[in-house]
């Protein structure tokens, strides 16, 4: 008997059942359909186990969330500690754990950022950063990149793909300009009118697969948005946290954003928490009306505490060259795995241990995660091009596992690669389930 054995669950079946009936019968379908039955149970450093028992290598880490591995024994300690003091505490009052956590992200953030606004989540977050560039403009639209994924909470969802904001009649073309990513041409003309509050933007887009931005791209977008008195918000909820190699991925292109959103990982998979850094010449609305944005988790206590820690874990000299370490072992072992499959893999998108692997299929990443579950890695296909497989390494994760992860890895992809070639409509048979 386990200590959370107290669930009305009975087995892995039930849960199924007891998911599809009363949870989201949309999601459970799918996963079951398209044979990653996956229910997480135990779960420890860059291991989760499925309730049957099988072991994974995470390398989806829920977008970053687990980048310092599950339940991180330090943040574990850290958080228990805390909570013989804290709770979510009162958002209305100032706290020692928000005015802590806020000094140590400003003095992680690029100079110009001097103000920090809590959310609960990513997508809180977002909000609160479109907001911050309306107040700060005075104009209404924002322009993303067509693709993008900011979150689904109201201005976030508006921002990204049709999918998730026309089901709910979020979209609001009026108001949210999309341009395609890389074409610089149709950011300048997105922003010629003068009308534009912000320019939000991915660092390295995540749920698009990680497309790289071409070299001067972000730089040239930042000058753009200078020219046209435009915010620019660094959407740094995956690509934080050390996960290029510095503390910030945007700081790796010498940007100084107006604003940068950071979430996710800086839970450190323990406590929600996330964070608006803001430019003083944008945080005029905190002075105007402090009590603009309400939140009551938002900045919640435990969740300061555990994002302290991670920011210490992060920010030591020994997770950086670990990154380094990681990125290029890894890098190196993808590319001897895609020089024995050169039809099939077809590309590697890295920056740091940020990837995307790309695969000669219109739902090929689907195929790969498929078969990679079943050799013992879980990691995702990308929801706005499957052909990617969004493929995260954690930070901390020791060069042994990194051996073990790649040799799974070429085992997936070889058994992936020998179902499609040899389905009976081709390479182009379409994959078991309901994805979009
Ligand atoms: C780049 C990016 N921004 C924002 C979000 C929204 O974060 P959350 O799911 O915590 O609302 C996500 C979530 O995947 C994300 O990947």
């Amino acid at each position: 008997m386990r200590d959370y054995d107290v669930f009305t669950v009975e087995s892995k079946a039930d849960v199924l059942e007891k998911s599809r009936e009363y949870w989201n019968p949309g999601k459970t379908g799918f996963w079951v359909d398209t044979g990653v039955d996956l229910v997480i149970d135990r779960r420890e450093g860059y291991y989760i186990w499925d309730m049957s028992g099988a072991r994974l290598i995470d390398v989806h880490l829920n977008g970053g969330t687990f980048n310092l591995g599950h339940r991180n024994a330090e943040l574990v300690e850290a958080i228990t500690t805390g909570m013989r003091t804290f709770d979510i505490g009162n958002h209305h009052f100032p706290s020692s754990a928000r005015a802590a956590l806020a000094a140590e992200l400003v003095r992680w953030a690029p100079p110009n950022l001097t103000k920090v606004v809590y959310g609960s989540g990513g997508g809180e977050a977002i909000d609160i950063a479109l907001k911050t560039a309306r107040h700060a403009t005075r104009r209404r639209r924002i322009v993303s990149i067509a693709k993008a994924y900011h979150g689904h909470t109201g201005l976030a969802v508006a921002t990204g793909d049709d999918r998730f904001s026309k089901i709910f009649l979020a979209d609001r073309p009026d108001e949210f300009t999309h341009v395609p990513f890389n074409d610089l041409a149709a950011m300048e003309q997105a922003l010629a009118p003068g009308d534009a509050a912000a320019v939000i933007m991915e660092t390295i887009p995540a749920t698009y697969g990680f497309p790289l931005p071409a070299p001067g791209y972000l730089e040239a977008v930042k000058e753009l948005c200078e020219s046209h008195g435009t915010v620019y918000i660094a959407d740094e909820v995956q690509t934080g946290l050390m996960r290029t190699g510095e503390m910030w991925g945007i700081s790796k292109h010498g940007i100084e954003p107006d604003i940068l959103v950071t979430g996710k990982g800086l839970s450190g998979g323990i406590y929600p928490i996330a964070a608006v850094l803001v430019s003083e010449q944008c945080a005029g609305w905190l002075t105007e009306d402090g009590f603009a944005h309400i939140s009551s988790f938002g900045g919640a206590e435990l969740g300061c505490v555990a994002a302290l820690k991670t920011l210490e874990i992060c920010g030591r000299p020994q997770t950086r060259s670990m990154v380094h370490y990681i990125a290029d072992l890894v890098g190196r072992g993808l590319r001897d795995i895609q020089a024995r499959y050169p039809d099939w893999f077809t590309g590697i998108r890295q920056n740091g241990v940020v990837m995307g692997l790309e695969f000669d299929h219109p739902e090929g990443a689907k195929y790969v995660m498929r078969h990679l579950y079943e050799t013992g890695v879980w990691a995702i296909f990308s929801t706005l091009d499957p052909r990617v497989l969004q493929y995260k390494p954690g930070v901390l994760m020791t060069p042994e596992l990194c051996e073990e992860l790649l040799e799974r890895t070429e085992a997936g992809i070889s058994g992936a690669w020998a179902e499609v070639r040899h389905s009976p409509a081709g390479s182009r048979a379409p994959l078991a389930g309901r994805a979009r």
